[in-house]
């Protein structure tokens, strides 16, 4: 079988967890210090702040925003659940505008959705892609709103040069499946003084100094355990995210004339991260998405649907008094057609043909 994610730690995290053992402080210290200096670097941000997750990460950036009740996040549907579960802790209203073919929120729809209590525009980078930023960041900076990125699957993927994490509170995610991963963990990464100052304060209980109060804040720390982890992938991103760019530029080039098969696009200004390969099983296809699937997996080629449903088509949200659907027809289609190959940097070359002899022959090309 072909796994569609492998977990690859370098060498050198290992000598950094002994490291950390032996030294008996296992909690947040120097090793998060590290990984934070390194994030900075990632999103080309002036402040990194390590957290536990990646949704805790989208919490304290929204709660850093001090909103109030009633305000609203506008953001995509096509997203891990994280996103709207984080807006929902965070006490915030989420409304939704649809994507465009790129998976990404669409722009003019994200302005359509924006209403008298929109505070703050909340794009994904799905896939490892950024949304369109510049035009994102215009839109907001002409509506007075804030700007949260989740770049949860994004680490150092770039809009016209520029990292994402930088444009507005970006919040990535360190989970086991990530193109950089401590097991469970997060970053918040922004280049606005205060708020950095804010995030730091609520990650730690609200506490400035040792039992300073000053705003009910919540236990969201990194360890220096976690942090050791991560320490030496932040250092070789480049070289982990040039592995993902070279095996999709494959997959692209085998895989672009299937027929019923449409390749996942990139923006002409994106540096992409691929941490899915996700090419969409249409219409005129051999098989259904569901079917291709399996076959597949019959096949031992290891593929995932990310995601089945836009995340308000849920019965949980759908009657929730803080979640506004709207319309998203093109997110409701682009679902049931979309599904993610293996990209990871630990395929071999026979493993990127076979992934390509499978996905033609059970299509028939
Ligand atoms: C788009 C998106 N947002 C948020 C998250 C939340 O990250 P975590 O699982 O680290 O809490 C994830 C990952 O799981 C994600 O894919």
């Amino acid at each position: 079988m072909i796994p569609i994610s492998v977990v690859d730690i370098p060498a050198a995290a290992h000598d950094l967890v002994s490291d950390v053992l032996r030294s008996g402080m296992l909690a947040q210290g120097p090793k998060v210090a590290r990984l934070e200096e390194l994030a900075a670097e990632m999103a080309g941000a002036r402040h990194a702040m390590a957290v536990n997750n990646g949704t805790t990460a989208l919490v304290v950036a929204i709660e850093a925003l001090q909103l109030q009740p009633g305000d609203e996040v506008v953001t995509t549907p096509f997203t891990f659940v994280a996103t709207l579960n984080a807006i929902l802790e965070a006490g915030a209203t989420a409304r939704f505008a649809d994507i465009g073919d790129d998976y990404n929120v669409d722009v003019d729809s994200l302005a359509a959705a924006i209403t008298p209590s929109t505070k703050v525009l909340l794009p994904v980078h799905l896939y490892g892609q950024a949304a369109d930023m510049v035009a994102i960041s215009a839109l907001a900076e002409s509506r007075g709103l804030a700007v949260v990125e989740d770049a949860a699957q994004s680490h150092g993927a770039t809009q016209a040069g520029r990292p994402v994490g930088s444009w507005g509170i970006g919040c990535f995610s360190l989970y086991g499946t990530k193109n950089v991963t401590t097991g469970e963990g997060g970053l918040v990464t922004t280049n606005d003084d205060a708020i950095a100052d804010r995030i730091r304060v609520l990650r730690n209980q609200g506490m400035r100094a040792r039992y300073q109060y000053e705003v009910p804040g919540h236990n969201y720390r990194l360890t220096d355990l976690a942090a050791a982890v991560g320490i030496p992938q932040l250092e070789r991103l480049g070289e982990i995210n040039a592995v993902r760019n070279r095996n999709a530029a494959y997959l692209t080039d085998h895989l672009a004339d299937v027929t019923g098969l449409t390749v996942p696009p990139v923006g002409a200004d994106r540096g992409h991260v691929w941490h899915q390969y996700t090419v969409r099983i249409g219409p005129d296809a051999l098989l259904s998405r569901d079917a291709f699937v399996e076959a597949l997996q019959a096949e031992g080629v290891g593929c995932g649907v990310y995601y089945p449903r836009p995340v308000y088509d849920y019965d949980c949200y759908r009657e929730h008094p803080r979640v506004i659907a709207g319309d998203a027809p093109q997110a409701e289609r682009i679902a049931r057609e979309v599904v993610s190959l293996p990209v990871h940097p630990k395929l071999s070359e026979g493993d990127l043909a076979t992934i390509v002899s499978t996905v033609r022959k059970v299509l028939g090309c």
